[in-house]
């Protein structure tokens, strides 16, 4: 792609659409923002809204008219998007779309699951980028259930034993999008992407406790007693079933490294952990922050 032009935002109003539409438009970039409601907070100037659904095929060409690149969150607590997935980019590229960036979790198995399939769908665009990214910081912030449980019951629970995870500052996530998405001298690969470093759950509780003031602890219980938990917050089951295999492939290890994509996308170091939580108060969210 010689030029960089229109970019669509799927998920352009959520936690990272909203710092990618952002830092496109800081760098000069068209942007269209797509969700099915319309913004809560006013876009930067000169972003046009789209109403976008992925349940309704029928919004697909007015959000692909004219556009060059997508950033693409695929359909939220859809535990198999391969088929829609795949439908829109097939318009997609009917409509002229060269580059797609998609945003996934490093922690679903291949093929295992559907929501971790998708990153092969995208492979279609002559141009894409599949980043697996790994747990975010902000699911201790705001209204993520991980977070309600730290502030009322000062604890965490998860199936993860002492697995470790290489948390990473969403916003770290989105500045890496956006540098994919521009990027004249684009390579398709996939980046899996970490913080600066790995750490298990009872050492991400005593960061917060120490920095929160807040008695955060970590309880770890079975990968059952986590299902039972998740559908109790109301998650579908089986979504629930992909978010419970997450933690136990992280309690087997699996996800204990740390990556250099984003020192060598973003020429800085990721956002560590301690960093993240003095720069938060609990109830704050990245948008807050961005705002
Ligand atoms: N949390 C983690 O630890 C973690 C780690 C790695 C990867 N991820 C990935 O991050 C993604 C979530 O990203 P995020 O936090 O930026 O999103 P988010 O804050 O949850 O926002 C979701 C966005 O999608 C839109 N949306 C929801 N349902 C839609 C539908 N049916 N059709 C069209 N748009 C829809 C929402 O707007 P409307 O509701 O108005 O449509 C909103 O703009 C997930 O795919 C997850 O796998 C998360």
């Amino acid at each position: 792609m010689s030029e960089i032009g229109t970019v669509l935002v799927t998920g352009g109003t959520g936690q990272t659409g909203r710092i990618v539409t952002h830092l496109l438009r800081r760098r000069g970039v068209e942007v269209v923002v797509a969700s099915r409601r319309a913004p809560q907070q006013p876009l930067p100037a000169g972003v046009r809204h789209v109403r976008f659904d992925w349940g309704d095929a029928t919004t697909y060409d007015e959000a692909l008219r004219d556009i060059d690149s997508i950033y693409l969150l695929p359909p939220p607590l859809d535990p198999d998007p391969v088929d829609v997935v795949d439908r829109f980019l097939d318009r997609a590229r009917a409509a002229g779309a060269r580059r797609a960036v998609l945003l996934n979790s490093s922690a679903f198995p291949l093929c295992a699951s559907g929501l971790h399939a998708v990153r092969l769908t995208v492979q279609q665009m002559p141009e894409w980028s599949v980043l697996l990214a790994s747990g975010f910081m902000q699911n201790f912030l705001g209204e993520h259930p991980t977070a309600i449980a730290v502030r009322t019951d000062h604890e965490i629970v998860a199936a993860a034993g002492s697995g470790r995870m290489g948390w990473i500052d969403a916003e770290d996530v989105a500045a890496a999008a956006a540098a994919l998405l521009t990027r004249a001298d684009h390579c398709s690969r996939e980046h899996v992407l970490t913080g600066p470093e790995a750490l298990t759950y009872e050492q991400v509780a005593a960061t917060i406790a120490a920095t929160w003031d807040l008695p955060v602890r970590y309880r770890p219980i079975t990968p059952a007693e986590r299902g039972s938990h998740l559908v109790d917050a109301g998650l579908p089951a089986t979504f629930v079933d992909a978010l419970v295999g997450a933690d136990v492939l992280t309690a087997s290890g699996a996800e204990d490294r740390v990556t250099v994509e984003i020192p060598q996308l973003l020429g800085r170091d990721a956002t560590s952990f301690a960093q993240f939580v003095r720069r938060h108060a609990p109830r704050t969210t990245t948008i807050d922050r961005e705002e």
